[in-house]
């Protein structure tokens, strides 16, 4: 039994794509997502402020919010445990761009596209504001994939 209130708590899991007028690119892991306005107009994204992801969000000021699913697990140890700044993320991944440019990853339950519209500090992360300009299902009947179903795979801790 975890001793710590919040190791409770589930968390569906995302990559967040981005890439940059000067022509980069990258996708991460990411589980501190939320909405944050009624209607689903605006939601923020958690990202730690060391990575890359949030280096390239900075300059561009878009996103798209990928919704993972269970048959995705390979992507946890590809996106979320090495950085872009050292490894092309994008060799042998399934994705394509939105018309803004802006990857997406195509095997995803579906993915928002985001404009950036502000940051506020959250300790070692950094909360990035949205507006939801689009939301996109692409496979609806893929199951989520989960925090604790990673868990139960083996594939994190904690
Ligand atoms: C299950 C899981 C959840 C994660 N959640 C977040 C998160 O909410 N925010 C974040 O910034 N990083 C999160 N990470 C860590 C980043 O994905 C990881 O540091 C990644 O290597 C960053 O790559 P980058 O330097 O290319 O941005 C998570 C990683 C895993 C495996």
């Amino acid at each position: 039994m975890p001793r710590k209130l919040l190791k409770y708590k589930n968390y569906d899991i995302h990559s967040i794509t981005t890439a940059t007028p000067d022509g980069r690119k990258n996708a991460n892991i990411a589980m501190w997502v939320m909405q944050t306005a009624m209607g689903g107009k605006m939601l923020c994204v958690a990202l730690d402020k060391t990575d890359y992801t949030l280096e390239l969000v900075k300059k561009s000021g878009i996103v798209n919010i990928n919704l993972l699913s269970e048959e995705q697990t390979r992507l946890i140890a590809k996106l979320g445990r090495q950085s872009g700044r050292e490894v092309d993320k994008f060799k042998n991944l399934p994705y394509a761009l939105d018309e803004r440019g802006c990857p997406y990853l195509t095997e995803a339950v579906g993915y928002v596209q985001g404009r950036v519209t502000g940051y506020a500090d959250g300790g070692d992360h950094e909360l990035v504001i949205c507006e939801v300009l689009k939301q996109l299902v692409l496979h609806p009947d893929k199951p989520v994939m989960t925090h604790h179903f990673l868990r139960e795979k083996g594939l994190v801790r904690g």
